[in-house]
């Protein structure tokens, strides 16, 4: 274990009890930690939480979702890095500001959770002996998605001189990739720097804009020359004479549009800048109070008063866990644009280059969909957007419908997925990644997405635009995807990646057959409705995705599919061949401390020799298509597979987490929760530097509400079982559903479930085994599940 920590999770008191996250030290091996989990954003941009002033092996990280670019015909599209707008060097008394340098006397970083504020105190003596104090606090804006603001304030206990080089520096790169085209660089009013780049493929206009304040006592403006370099345009301040104990204020308004912001659409790059410009003089002449209640209320509205869970326990890490992983998820999520998605690090590193995966779908949308539907449907619409890319994907593999990418970026970009990745310790080759190829079952996860949306939300107007033609046409996929295998009589899903990416070309992968059966299934049943419920629908549909003809295939193949079927030792061949390769003794993986060690052994070639998991392949079956699957099946596969699972993909301890609760053994469900909300917000200070984890922040809620609050929709119903872990003694929290808000409280004695519009309409709800018709209000008496 990393006995060796920053972080710090008690440091809130009374009303923001639980609310803040700190670093209570400066290491400069650590800085990856603090850059991503104390991340900043909007949906609209990113923003990795780098200091002002330049350290070695740090990351300068600004992100705006959707503005994709690929650099070279072999490389991948990505997420570029924008210019870094926060950066500020600052020399006192002529000795330059670096807290690698001097001595720090106290220290303090923290991220308030329900402000959206970071905050760096430092007392600093430099060199020479002096000391001063300095305070850094920064936000993106919540409510104007353009805006970042600073605040950095300095008192030395001596008269000192400061001066301060800050602007906008376009010189960023992703690790060595320069994405931009140099733009005009330009100043207005005297004090307006802007400078304009554009992406050099996908031909998007950035228009960044700083503007600064001053205050000593009152408003001032220190002398000052503008300087323009390559990418770069800044201002250099000095003599700035600050007596002992004044406090001396610099602020610092930054505002970021591009030419893919939905609202400007088709404007040139001259308007895009002179609306850019004109927002900034607005926002500048707001200043940081006024923004930054802006912001909070935007906050508040947007996910605290909306969504607040609440966890009454003796652990107090809890009850911040979760509400750091709502904090992130509204961080990543661009809400404001159904052409953008998720990535899988969010907005907050360079890690799978700002993709799209199937966190989405199965670790991150189903959060949005108990509690803000619109934004679950726009990440939804996403997905019917980039049709065209999978309906690429499937012909260029000779197949019909929807193949989804493994990995997707902009809409039309189809596949992603790069080719080469980490070294391989056997051959000294870079490991080619197999998944963009093979790992197909993205495809259904997409449209059990869409069904559950559907069923919780009851959204019958998304289901016409979209649901039932996402539905057929990734049916329609599978269908032509089978392959017949003439001995066996039967139609088998070949040479693919599972969830456990730990086995590549491996035949009849349970997850992916029996999604693929249900896909197929489902598009059975709505072809059915259409025809009957809704015959114009069905003639649209029909014109577009030949309804007739796929309906005749997907009937003649439904019952051929092949599914693994359980043994009778309860245990489901997780693929052809999973259950006859060797066992070996994997406790040192199983006991590392960084994902992955087992590379430094094997390469992947031999690990697919081995029964080891990646993480949860069988297990995430169970989960999601869990009515087809007994107690005691879960539980034997439980006991089978996850021994030999390495939780290697950060995706695996949440869904473990909410089996174990469905098992009914809650430490192990509590401890497994533990482990996934300290995949970021642990000890460890090494386990986030490309990003945060995106679906095991999704995961996360899932592990609260799915698995101790109990809510599960199956079948189209609505089932609460809550069952709380012992460290627990009361959650309280709020989910949708089919349109109404319903409270729910839950103890260890019981259970209460109000419907916040009660509704004469009766509400039927399977709480313990038991269905509850509910108008108002309903009381439970806990009993175990
Ligand atoms: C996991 C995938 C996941 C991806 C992005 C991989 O390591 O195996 O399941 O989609 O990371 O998070």
């Amino acid at each position: 274990m990393v006995t060796n920590t920053l972080m710090n999770y008690t440091t809130g008191r009374e009303n923001l009890q639980h609310w803040l996250v700190s670093e209570d030290g400066f290491r400069p091996e650590w800085l990856g930690k603090g850059e991503s989990v104390f991340s900043l954003g909007n949906g609209y941009m990113g923003l990795r939480s780098v200091t002002e002033e330049h350290y070695a092996n740090e990351t300068r990280n600004l992100f705006v979702a959707g503005t994709f670019n690929k650099f070279a015909e072999n490389e991948v599209t990505e997420l570029p890095n924008a210019a870094d707008l926060i950066w500020m060097e600052f020399k006192l008394d002529g000795i330059r500001f670096d807290l690698t340098q001097g001595n720090i006397l106290s220290y303090r970083r923290t991220l308030n959770l329900k402000e959206a504020e970071l905050v760096r105190d430092i007392t600093w003596q430099s060199s020479n002996g002096n000391v001063y104090d300095l305070t850094f606090r920064r936000f993106v804006s919540m409510d104007n998605l353009h805006v970042i603001a600073q605040r950095v304030t300095i008192t030395p206990k001596q008269n000192s001189v400061l001066s301060l080089t800050s602007g906008i520096d376009g010189q960023t790169t992703n690790s060595g990739v320069q994405h931009f085209l140099e733009g005009n660089k330009r100043l207005y009013d005297g004090r307006f720097m802007q400078q304009i780049q554009t992406t050099t493929e996908s031909g998007i206009d950035f228009v960044f804009h700083s503007v600064h304040r001053f205050y000593q006592r009152e408003s001032m403006n220190p002398t000052s020359i503008i300087k323009m370099d390559r990418r770069q345009i800044f201002f250099d301040y000095s003599d700035i004479e600050i007596p002992a104990n004044e406090v001396f204020t610099i602020e610092k308004y930054s505002t970021v549009f591009t030419s893919r912001d939905k609202e400007l659409n088709a404007v040139t790059t001259e308007e895009l800048a002179n609306h850019a410009l004109n927002v900034t003089r607005n926002v500048e002449s707001k200043g940081y109070e006024n923004l930054f209640i802006e912001h909070i209320q935007a906050w508040d509205e947007l996910v605290w008063s909306r969504t607040p869970i609440n966890i009454k326990s003796k652990e107090m890490f809890d009850q911040l866990a979760i509400r750091f992983a709502q904090y992130h998820l509204a961080v990543m999520t661009p809400k404001h644009d159904n052409r953008m998605n998720v990535g899988a690090k969010g907005l907050s590193g360079e890690g799978y280059k700002g993709h799209t995966f199937w966190d989405t779908e199965i670790f991150i949308l189903p959060y949005y969909t108990y509690t803000n539907p619109k934004i679950a449907r726009s990440l939804l619409e996403y997905r019917y957007l980039s049709l065209p890319g999978a309906h690429r994907k499937a012909k260029e593999n000779g197949y019909d419908g929807a193949m989804f990418p493994w990995e997707s970026a902009w809409l039309d970009d189809g596949e992603v997925t790069p080719v080469w990745g980490a070294a391989d310790i056997v051959t000294g080759e870079a490991t080619k990644i197999w998944s963009g190829f093979i790992e197909q079952h993205i495809t259904s996860d997409v449209a059990f997405a869409a069904w559950q949306y559907y069923h919780i939300t009851g959204d019958q107007e998304f289901m016409d635009h979209y649901g039932y033609e996402l539905l057929i046409d990734t049916a329609k996929f599978w269908a032509s995807r089978l392959e017949w295998n003439e001995s066996e009589n039967r139609y088998e899903i070949n040479q693919v990646v599972g969830p456990d990416e730990y086995k590549e070309h491996v035949n009849n992968n349970a997850f992916t057959n029996y999604t693929a059966h249900w896909n197929i299934q489902k598009a059975i049943e709505y072809v059915e409705l259409l025809r009957i419920e809704k015959p114009n629908l069905f003639e649209q549909l029909n014109a577009k995705l030949d309804l007739e003809t796929a309906e005749a295939r997907f009937r003649h193949v439904l019952d051929l599919i092949y599914l693994p079927q359980v043994r009778e030792d309860g245990v489901l061949p997780q693929d052809d061949t999973y259950l006859q390769k060797e066992i070996i003794d994997l406790s040192k993986y199983k006991n590392q401390e960084n994902v992955g060690s087992m590379f430094y052994d094997y390469n992947l070639e031999q690990v697919n020799e081995i029964q080891v998991s990646k993480q949860a392949d069988v297990m995430i079956l169970m989960y999601l298509l869990e009515d087809l699957f007994s107690a005691d099946v879960k539980r034997a596969n439980w006991e089978y597979y996850e021994p030999k699972t390495l939780h290697d993909s950060s995706l695996s301890l949440s869904t473990h987490s909410v089996l174990a609760s469905d098992l009914g053994n809650r430490e192990l469900a509590y401890s497994l929760f533990r482990r996934a909300s300290e995949i970021d917000l642990g000890p460890n200070m090494k386990t986030s530097d490309a990003g945060i984890h995106a679906a095991s922040l999704g995961g996360i809620w899932q592990a609260v509400i799915n698995g101790f609050g109990g809510v599960r929709m199956t079948s189209g119903n609505l089932r609460i079982s809550p069952m709380l872990p012992e460290a627990w003694d009361e959650l309280t929290f709020s989910i949708n559903w089919k349109g109404e808000t319903l409270d729910i409280y839950a103890s260890h004695d019981k259970v209460v479930l109000t419907r916040r519009a009660p509704s004469i309409e009766p509400l039927t709800v399977e709480i313990y085994g038991e269905k509850q018709t509910i108008t108002e209000t309903f009381t439970s008496e806990v009993l175990s599940v």
